[in-house]
Formats: C-alpha cells, sequence, structure tokens
C-alpha cells in the first residue's frame, strides 16, 4: 500500500509535496528499489525522518500502531499523521499522540495501485483547513474518495475495502462455469472480464440496479430462472453477512492493537 501510494503521488502531485522518503525497518533491497524507480529518499531510521517530515504516513499492519505509535509520540511536534490500517480511526491514533496532533484515517482498496482504489477517509479533531491540500493529494494518487464520519468508514470498510475480493469470487465462478462449456480459461476469463466491464459500465452511465436486471430478465425468461435461484439460496443475505462478518473482525483488530 506504501507503494500504491507513493507511485500515484509520484504521478498525480509530486510539485505537493517537498522531499518523499520511504521507511523500511530493516528492508535496504526494497528500499533501493523504491528509491530508484520514484526518485524517493530511503531511510531504515524512521524516527530521524519523523523530524525532518510534516506529514507521516503509516502503512503497516493495524497491529504494529499501538507500539510504532508509542515510539513516535515524543517526536511529535504539530506534524499530520496519517494510516491507511484497517480499524484504526482518529480516536486511536489521538488517544495515543500529543494534544491537538492532526490525524488522518484514509482506508483504500487494492486498486489504489492501479489509481482507481474507492477510498474512504475520515479527519481528526485537529485537521485544519491547510492539512486539507495534503490529505486530497494523497487520496487523489489512489483514485477517488468520500470523506465521512469514523463510524461510517468502519461500518464501509467492507464494502469499499474488503468487496473487491467478494467480486473476484464471483467473476471467478462464472468462469468456473464458462470453463464447463468448452472454452479455455483465458476465454473465460476474457468473457467473464468484459462482461463485468460493461455491466459496471451500465451502472456508470446512470442505471439503477434493479433497472438493470429487469432489463436483462424477461418475466419467465431464462435470466429470470437465474435470478430466482439466487433469490432461493438468498445470496443478497449472504453477501449481507459477508460484509458484517468482515466488519467485525476489522474493528476487533482494531481494538486489539
Ligand atoms: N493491501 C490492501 O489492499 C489494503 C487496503 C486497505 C488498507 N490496507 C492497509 O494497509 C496496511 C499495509 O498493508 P499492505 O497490504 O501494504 O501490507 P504489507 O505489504 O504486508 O506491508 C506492510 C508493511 O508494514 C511493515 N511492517 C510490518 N510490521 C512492522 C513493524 N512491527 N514495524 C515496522 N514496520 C512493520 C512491513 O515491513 P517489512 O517489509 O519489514 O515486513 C511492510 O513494509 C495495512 O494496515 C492494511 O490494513 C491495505
Amino acid at each position: 500500500m506504501a507503494e500504491a501510494v507513493v507511485s500515484g503521488v509520484v504521478k498525480t502531485s509530486r510539485e505537493t509535496f517537498g522531499t518523499i522518503t520511504m521507511a523500511n525497518r530493516s528492508n535496504k533491497e526494497k528500499l533501493k528499489h523504491l528509491q530508484s524507480t520514484y526518485g524517493v529518499q530511503m531511510t531504515t531510521d524512521w524516527l530521524k525522518a519523523v523530524q525532518e517530515n510534516d506529514i507521516i504516513v503509516f502503512a503497516t499492519p493495524p497491529q504494529t500502531h499501538e507500539e510504532l505509535l508509542r515510539a513516535l509520540s515524543p517526536h511529535i511536534s504539530g506534524q499530520l499523521v496519517v494510516t491507511v490500517a484497517a480499524g484504526i480511526d482518529p480516536e486511536f491514533l489521538e488517544d495515543r499522540l500529543p494534544e491537538k496532533t492532526p490525524v488522518c484515517w484514509i482506508m483504500p482498496n487494492t486498486a489504489a495501485q492501479i489509481g482507481m482504489s474507492m477510498s474512504t477517509y475520515t479527519c481528526g479533531r485537529s485537521v485544519e483547513s491547510h492539512h486539507r491540500p495534503y490529505i486530497e493529494a494523497l487520496l487523489n494518487a489512489i483514485g477517488p474518495a468520500e470523506e465521512l464520519t469514523s463510524e461510517q468508514v468502519h461500518n464501509l470498510t467492507a464494502v469499499t475495502g474488503s468487496a473487491p475480493a467478494f467480486i473476484y469470487y464471483v467473476e471467478k465462478a462464472l468462469e468456473e462455469a464458462a470453463v464447463k462449456y468448452g472454452i479455455s480459461e483465458e476465454q473465460a476469463r476474457r468473457l467473464v472480464v468484459q462482461m463485468m466491464k460493461g455491466s459496471v459500465a451500465m451502472l456508470e452511465a446512470g442505471h439503477s440496479p434493479d433497472d438493470l436486471m429487469e432489463q436483462v430478465a424477461s418475466p419467465g425468461g431464462s435470466t429470470a430462472e437465474g435470478l430466482r435461484v439466487l433469490d432461493t439460496y438468498g445470496v443478497d443475505r449472504m453477501f449481507q453477512q459477508a460484509v458484517q462478518a468482515a466488519n467485525e473482525h476489522a474493528r476487533a483488530q482494531g481494538e486489539e492493537s
């Protein structure tokens, strides 16, 4: 995720930021690769870098935050602290950093790698208007974003963050169904991916899912029969349960950190 953010920033808003330093606790090879690919500075001494930078972005697992914030806190004097970790909300950051530290929680998804994340984000109490251009530049680097309350970011983490995996699950199931009719896996991938792209484009054109389903499924027709099977198995409720389970797990991770 750190690489996704930096590669996006370098492409879309390099001029907004001065020096960019990437930190990793020990992997010099990885850092050298990032340095040469994106023209950034590198360090294995992140706390030293903190003192020389105005914005600190955490892209480490949620469970590392307790320890890392404890180490960071004595070095903070007004820097903006951002995390992309699941479950680590502004309240969590503010509770562990000096009073009035501006903080922001961004929840991206894997499409950040290609600048197409649908991110949600929420800012802490001390974020002021002069911090916003930097937050927006970080967000623009990875795709569209929506500012929400902390509670909403928690509750929508599954829909924007985890649901790409649910979509790939559906894609894979359809691919497997297609292969059974004697085409190759490559052909099945092409058919299903293009079908999905077309379906998304119809939604983007402003049609509602209900209208689109009605267009495809004439009463008594073959698509209606397929939808009837999905209804019989309660697939819509299964997705809702999957969203709930992913959210509960993300919250528990944040609380354990
Ligand atoms: N991947 C996604 O699509 C996605 C989406 C939304 C949010 N996120 C969030 O983004 C964060 C990073 O995810 P990722 O997929 O980029 O994970 P990742 O590839 O595993 O990267 C995690 C990074 O954290 C570092 N790290 C791990 N433990 C550490 C510790 N104790 N001290 C210092 N550094 C430590 C790792 O360093 P080493 O290289 O030394 O191991 C690595 O550079 C997570 O919090 C995740 O919740 C990811």
